[in-house]
């Protein structure tokens, strides 16, 4: 099955009994044992191992969802969480532990960047920030007791493109593992595992389930590092997926390549109608021919996708005041990935005092990309010209 099929029908089958062909909603939380099957007495076994005994570490509507996810990713295995967040918890709580270092991208989502920098520390695991787009940079910070390097591509809130292949080597050299957050990428645009990355990580809760009513993140990759992952942190941090959402992403994952597609070919006119814009100063899209990693992009990107970051001449906090008063299709909001539009403006004063914390080379890094703040955009499935319609009013 090419990818695009593999969306919608990974790991699906008819319902044995009914012949119903649609997902079922199993809501039941435990599972009766089965004589004689291995795991039956409890005694010695890895109960994880059993299909179905307890839903905070599998259900069948929660593992229908996992089988869409490795599907999709062409992986062997997945473990679905109740967040995104969780999901990098898991990863990092399974492979660190006192003493030892991970090295993450020193921008990505504030919440994980916040995990990884604040919670780890406490933990005596140290914690190093790296700009992951130069390896020279991640060779200088690895050490003997770096077991992980986490990354982000395209990184939010910028854009900025990380090379997975270009990174995975210089961690192999090392032998240490690397997990990307490929929440906004989704495996429409890239497949990390094909780079060479070990564990993929989304955030359902954005495009792929693409609907704005569920949370939920997962674990992408070997099945020996995700069985490692379900019997540490599926069962014991109990950030588990319920079946309802799973059976909500499911629904929306059937959707993932043409709404991806079309937000696509969206982004591309908004981003084109902005660059043109008086009002703005600067556009970034990774489909865009002026993307500072235009080559990377099309290595490594199979589309530009849905999102895009752009700065105005004017102060942001006025035309965000008039994009809040004036957007009739767009929302001014926090999240993305939904099908409607949403806009938001992610200040560099705000986001490094709450944040990155970002000093001397690094902050220059981080203004020559974001300079006081960027607007990020998050394309939805509205028609394009209501889109523009609605920038018009709050840039004009
Ligand atoms: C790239 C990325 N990763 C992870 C997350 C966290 O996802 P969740 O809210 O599902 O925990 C987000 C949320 O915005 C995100 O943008």
């Amino acid at each position: 099955m090419r990818p695009a099929t593999r969306a919608l029908d990974a790991g699906l089958a008819p319902d044995p009994i009914t012949g119903a062909i649609a997902p079922n909603l199993v809501a039941s939380v435990n599972n009766i044992f089965t004589p004689g099957a291995a795991g039956f007495s409890a005694e010695g076994a890895d109960l994880t191992e059993q299909p179905f005994l307890y839903a905070r570490w599998t259900n069948p509507t929660t593992r229908a969802l996992e089988d869409r996810l490795a599907g999709l990713e062409g992986a062997e295995e997945a473990l679905a969480t109740a967040t995104g967040v969780a999901a990098a918890a898991a990863v990092f709580l399974t492979f660190l532990k006192a003493g030892d270092h991970l090295i993450v991208s020193d921008v990505c989502y504030a919440g994980v960047y916040e995990l990884a920098t604040r919670i780890l520390p406490d933990l005596c695991i140290q914690v190093t920030p790296c700009d992951l787009t130069d390896p020279a940079a991640v060779r200088a910070a690895l050490r003997p007791e770096t077991k992980l390097i986490h990354a982000e591509t395209p990184c939010n809130p910028i854009l900025r493109l990380t090379d997975l292949a270009a990174l995975c080597a210089v961690a192999k050299e090392a032998g240490v593992l690397v997990s990307v957050d490929s929440t906004l990428a989704t495996p429409v645009i890239t497949r990390p595992l094909d780079h060479g990355v070990d564990l993929v990580i989304h955030s359902l809760t954005k495009f792929m389930n693409g609907h704005g009513d569920a949370l939920g993140g997962a674990v992408i990759g070997r099945k020996n590092l995700i069985s490692r992952i379900r019997s540490r942190a599926g069962v014991y941090l109990g950030a588990t997926l319920s079946a309802q959402n799973a059976w909500l992403i499911l629904r929306g994952l059937d959707t993932l390549f043409p709404r991806l597609r079309m937000a696509s070919d969206t982004a591309a006119q908004l981003a084109h109608w902005l660059s043109r814009h008086p009002a703005v100063t600067r556009v970034t899209w990774p489909g865009a021919d002026d993307h500072p990693q235009r080559d990377l992009a099309q290595r490594q990107m199979d589309l530009g996708g849905a999102m895009i970051a752009f700065q105005t001449r004017e102060d942001p906090a006025t035309v965000a005041t008039r994009m809040a008063d004036r957007f009739r299709v767009m929302h001014y909001a926090f999240s993305l990935g939904h099908q409607r539009t949403i806009c938001v403006h992610i200040g560099t004063d705000e986001i490094q005092r709450s944040t990155f914390r970002m000093e001397g080379a690094a902050l220059s890094r981080w203004t020559d990309w974001a300079g006081a703040g960027v607007f990020r955009l998050s394309v939805g499935l509205e028609d394009p010209a209501d889109l523009i319609a609605d920038l018009a009013r709050a840039l004009d």
